[in-house]
């Protein structure tokens, strides 16, 4: 069980004014910090995550003989290990992280050795068998614990597989192209949606050839990868709480610089556009194959519209989904989420926890298996909120507590600093009360 440790208040605010500009992506971070310290030489990032997450993938890293130094400038630099990693004597702590356990899991599975994963509580309840069917399938040995962390790879050489993801999962495509990269013949990697990209872009970026269609990724082993440098864009996802704030607000005008705007995560913005906020894109430009841009956001006058997110919308906005419902009350007409069953497990069950605390703020809403309804037109008031442990309930509700009446209190606030420790202070920063 989750043992909730710091409470936040949040009250309600007039506005939500400013520009921020925020830190690195968290999956971008998680893929250079994995691949740098898998390439040969020494990588340097600015603007890298400063989640938890991240920390536990460069953590994992420095167990398997990485170098992990963070300058005083905040500058994270890593010296690879050359492709070929030393196996830890202690289990590699993934901590509360799917990404680097998915992940590691696939760049482990054709090393020599054997090696544990595990997690923490929540992680440990996660689905891994998504994982073992194309790992098993290369001919890897894993052993998962009815179907969960702890998890135990005996490494070996590997045979190329063509694998059809069963689920839309980039960290699914990640593992199995992870373990391609290192296996000769020709890995395919085929998805019905189009899962976030930063794998196949962070791969060439560190040296590797990839072939991609509208469908497919493929990736012919072995190849080495050589040590890069870059500075991060700001990371979409949590900016998705600040945009979902300026949206309420008539009046409000939130500008966010150097942002990641990478297509196969940008459709929030199309969401918003689509619910009538205004969306700028003031600038847009390449670094490593990421697009990068400075957005502004203002809310419309009349209020927000209705929408409804649903199919392959649903699964590349998996992680926006907890404060679009969470706004949802807010809006004229609300907001229908289908599809999106695999918020049952994330770090928490998404679906459960935004329904429950929507009620909790006074809200009506039909909870579906694989969604919910949240009518619009409603007002929420100020109540105690279980996040369950999880980063993006926990700035969920802190954003729905902004329009709400009276003061909402956040159990579990420490979780933000999973993905977003800023998180409580910038939205200070641009919350006028
Ligand atoms: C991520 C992929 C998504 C997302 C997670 C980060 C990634 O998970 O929810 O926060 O960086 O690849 P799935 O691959 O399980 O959909």
């Amino acid at each position: 069980m989750h043992t909730a440790t710091e409470e936040r208040i949040i009250r309600p605010a007039r506005n939500v004014l400013g520009s921020l500009r925020l830190p690195g992506d968290k999956s971008i971070s998680h893929r250079y910090g994995m691949l740098a310290a898998f390439a040969e030489g020494t990588s340097r990032f600015t603007n890298f995550s400063t989640g938890a997450d991240c920390a536990s993938t460069l953590a994992c890293m420095e167990a398997l003989g990485a170098k992990v130094r963070r300058l005083e400038d905040g500058t994270v630099e890593v010296t690879g290990v050359g492709g070929k990693v030393t196996p830890a004597n202690e289990p590699l702590d993934c901590g509360n992280s799917g990404s680097t356990m998915r992940m590691i899991a696939g760049l482990l599975a054709p090393q020599q050795g054997r090696f544990t994963l595990v997690g923490d509580a929540s992680l440990s309840r996660r689905p891994m068998e998504r994982i073992r069917k194309p790992l098993q399938a290369m001919g890897a040995r894993l052993t998962l614990t009815e179907g969960h962390a702890p998890l135990t790879i005996e490494g070996g050489r590997l045979t190329a597989i063509d694998y059809a993801m069963p689920v839309p999962s980039a960290q699914v495509k990640t593992c199995v192209l992870l373990a391609g990269l290192q296996t000769a013949g020709t890995t395919t990697v085929r998805e019905a949606v189009r899962t976030r990209d930063h794998s196949e872009l962070a791969l060439r970026a560190f040296g590797a050839e990839l072939t991609t269609t509208a469908d497919s990724v493929s990736i012919a082993g072995p190849q080495w990868l050589h040590a890069m440098n870059a500075h991060l864009p700001g990371d979409i996802s949590s900016a998705a709480f600040f945009l979902c704030a300026a949206a309420l607000f008539p009046g409000s005008s939130l500008a966010l610089a150097e942002l990641g705007m990478n297509p196969t995560r940008a459709s929030l913005l199309d969401v918003l556009t689509a619910l009538g906020a205004r969306v700028s894109v003031l600038s847009l430009e390449e670094k490593n194959a990421e697009l990068v841009g400075t957005v502004q956001v203002s809310a419309p006058a009349e209020g927000l519209g209705s929408t409804t997110i649903s199919g392959a919308l649903a699964a590349q906005l998996i992680d926006e989904l907890p404060v679009l419902a969470a706004i949802g009350p807010y809006t004229r007409g609300g907001i229908r989420i289908r599809d999106a069953r695999e918020l049952r497990v994330k770090e928490s069950d998404r679906i459960a926890l935004v329904v429950k605390n929507l009620r909790a703020m006074g809200a009506e809403v039909e909870e579906f298996e694989d969604g919910i309804d949240v009518p619009g037109g409603q007002r929420l008031h100020g109540a105690e909120i279980d996040s369950g442990g999880d980063h993006r309930i926990a700035m969920a509700f802190s954003v729905a507590a902004l329009r709400a009446e009276g003061e909402t209190k956040i159990k579990g606030a420490e979780s933000a600093a999973i993905s977003f420790p800023e998180f409580f202070d910038l939205l200070e920063l641009v919350a006028e009360r």
